[in-house]
């Protein structure tokens, strides 16, 4: 099952974000995909939003990982520049820990992710439109998208 969000506006983006109530389920794991700009880390900030995480969201383009405080904790990654291995990182130990994993780039390290999660893919449609195509791996993430979209 493949769902398609269009999404007219940046607030569009974070509003969806909200909407998977992320808070409510720990170990989440969301896969995010799509060119520069698109929209990945915007939609972050919905997810931290959603788990009332204070401090503001950046890119953790320093860091592989980036550790939020929230009513779960959010653990933020840029899989980039790890070239396809993630061997020494201890990425794995997130998806187990009891928060929210939001991983951008997450196609670089495709072999490695869990088999329940969501990924989202995003495409520039022009300065502000962008569509998501949003494919649910597991019971739980389709009856999450099937209860959101
Ligand atoms: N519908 C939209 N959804 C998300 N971001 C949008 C949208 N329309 C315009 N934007 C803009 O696109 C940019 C997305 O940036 P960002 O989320 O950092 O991208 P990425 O993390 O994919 O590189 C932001 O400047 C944001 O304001
Ligand atoms: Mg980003």
């Amino acid at each position: 099952m493949e769902y398609k969000y269009t999404s007219k506006n940046e607030m569009d983006t974070i509003e969806l974000a909200q909407n998977f109530e992320s808070e409510k389920f720990p170990n989440m794991i969301i896969c995010l995909d799509g060119e520069l700009g698109s929209g990945k880390t915007v939609f972050t900030k919905g997810i931290a939003n959603a788990l009332g995480v204070k401090e503001s969201i950046t890119s953790p383009t320093f860091t592989i990982v980036k550790e939020y405080d929230g009513e779960l904790p959010l653990y933020h990654m840029d899989v980039y520049r790890l070239d396809g291995s993630i061997d020494g990182t201890g990425i794995e130990e997130y998806f187990t820990k009891g928060g929210v994993v939001v991983i951008e780039w997450a196609n670089t390290i495709k072999e490695y992710l869990p088999e329940e999660r969501l990924d989202i893919k995003f495409k520039v449609i022009d300065e502000d439109k962008r569509v998501l195509i949003l494919r649910p791996h597991g019971v739980k993430y389709e009856e999450l998208c099937e209860a959101v979209l």
